[in-house]
């Protein structure tokens, strides 16, 4: 392409956009609801592990793979590996964006309308939070409209590029979300009975453990890094040269980090407080439900004075991280019809926006629908793509290349120590680890 392709502007920027796109509904909404279902602290360490083992190095990889190329995912494929099939694997991401963005748009709609009745007061009238959820889960059209409204915002950023829009909007918003959510965690952990939900989520207990731990983990940990559809290509591809990749990497994977166990901290000790059947709430929680998030924070909102505002607050700051990560998600989709079929910018947004639309509209309609877009990309999408991004980077790419990106040039030092062990968790431990717990998750 001759035209300039846009960098980000400043260090924080960088961390604050790839931190922006990770820490989202998954940390807030999915983490805790697939803890709830994976039985609590297995499930939390499992997931830790993924993280360590190969949520951060195919970060770096996916970051490499894009500041090398300075492309879309696709494109990014298809200059390093030039007249290969390597290029589908880029498209395999692209379509997974449509897939993820499919459910999570409708979720993102849910913060709108719970931000509304938190304004409105509406939320605070009810008595009974979970009929108030199930509500909503029963109008697909209130669900419609809302998910059409974030596309809508979301498509909207886009339009503004990639520094002015993406940027500033994640610089501020991401240190309010975390303040109010310590706030909300020390409010959680000093309610009545609040111990029971820190054992929950801390004390390893056997006997609610699922064979598909492994599966389930891996893919919230590919889900919540934003890692396996080229996302952090896309970003990479806008990092200057002095960006330190792995140091990036290991910031953005602790803040999501963070950020999705403060936000157990909060709604676990919650729901063992606040339950209205003690005997049953564990079998309640493995039960899980998409819904937790939007059920047990209201219900601990209400025990705190001035709970519309805190609220209303909450659900505000949610959905702009909710809304840095569907940017992050369109810029993928948008920037490969951008670059890809050289249609402009703003028509390829408009396609994008179109069909997250329609596959938004068959989620909000069906829950079934919903699950399915939700399971198959993190599942199998996301595992899929994180395998070929480590067997790219581990055993295609040249490794000069790779040691010029990780070092920038040999301006920053790692101990050949460092190296080895990047290489060795890239070529082996990430894929034979991703192959296993893949096929066990799927015959399990
Ligand atoms: N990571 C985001 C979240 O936790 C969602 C997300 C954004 C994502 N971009 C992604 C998930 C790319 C997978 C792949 O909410």
């Amino acid at each position: 392409m001759s035209e300039k392709r846009a960098t980000f502007a400043s260090k924080i920027g960088v961390v604050a956009a790839a931190a922006g796109s990770a820490v989202g509904l998954g940390n807030i909404w999915r983490f805790p609801s697939q803890t709830a279902d994976g039985g609590g602290a297995i499930f939390i360490m499992v997931y830790i592990g993924c993280i360590l083992f190969f949520g951060i190095p195919l970060m770096v990889s996916e970051f490499l793979v894009g500041r090398a190329s300075r492309a879309n995912t696709a494109g990014a494929y298809r200059k390093l590996a030039p007249a290969t099939q390597w290029k589908w694997v880029g498209r395999l991401g692209v379509l997974t964006g449509f897939v993820i963005m499919g459910f999570y748009m409708v979720v993102c709609g849910w913060t709108l309308v719970y931000f509304f009745q938190s304004l409105s007061g509406h939320l605070y009238g009810v008595t009974d939070f979970s009929a108030n959820f199930t509500d909503l889960q029963n109008n697909p059209a209130k669900q419609i409209v809302w998910m059409i409204i974030f596309t809508l915002l979301t498509a909207f950023f886009i339009l503004f590029g990639v520094k002015k829009g993406i940027e500033r909007s994640a610089k501020i918003m991401m240190p309010l979300l975390f303040l109010l959510l310590l706030v909300l965690a020390i409010r959680a952990v000093t309610l009545d009975n609040a111990v029971q939900g820190l054992d929950f989520l801390f004390k390893p207990d056997l006997s609610h453990v699922k064979s598909t731990v492994f599966l389930d983990a891996m893919g919230q940990a590919f889900f919540s890094l934003s890692l396996g559809m080229g996302c952090m290509i896309t970003y990479g591809s806008y990092f200057n040269d002095n960006t330190p990749l792995v140091k990036t990497s290991v910031q953005v994977s602790i803040l999501d980090t963070l950020v999705a166990v403060l936000a157990g901290v909060v709604i676990f000790p919650s729901a063992f407080a606040l339950t209205t059947n003690p005997g049953t709430i564990v079998d309640d929680l493995v039960a899980g439900g998409p819904g937790l998030l939007f059920i047990t924070l209201p219900e601990l909102f209400n025990q705190m004075a001035g709970s519309m505002i805190w609220s209303a607050l909450f659900f505000c700051l949610l959905a702009l991280a909710a809304l840095t990560s569907t940017i992050s998600l369109m810029e993928v989709v948008t920037v490969y019809l951008h670059e890809e079929y050289r249609i402009s910018r703003r028509k390829s947004t408009l396609l994008a926006t179109v069909g997250v639309i329609i596959l938004g509209t068959f989620s909000s309609f069906s829950s079934s629908f919903f699950n399915i877009l939700d399971v198959s990309s993190a599942k199998i999408m996301l595992p899929v793509g994180g395998l070929f991004i480590s067997l790219f980077v581990g055993w295609y790419l040249d490794q000069k290349l790779v040691y010029v990106q990780l070092t920038n040039n040999g301006r920053l030092n790692f101990g050949t120590g460092f190296l080895k062990t990047y290489i060795i968790l890239l070529r082996y431990v990430a894929p034979l680890a991703i192959l296993a717990i893949f096929i066990y998750g799927l015959a399990g």
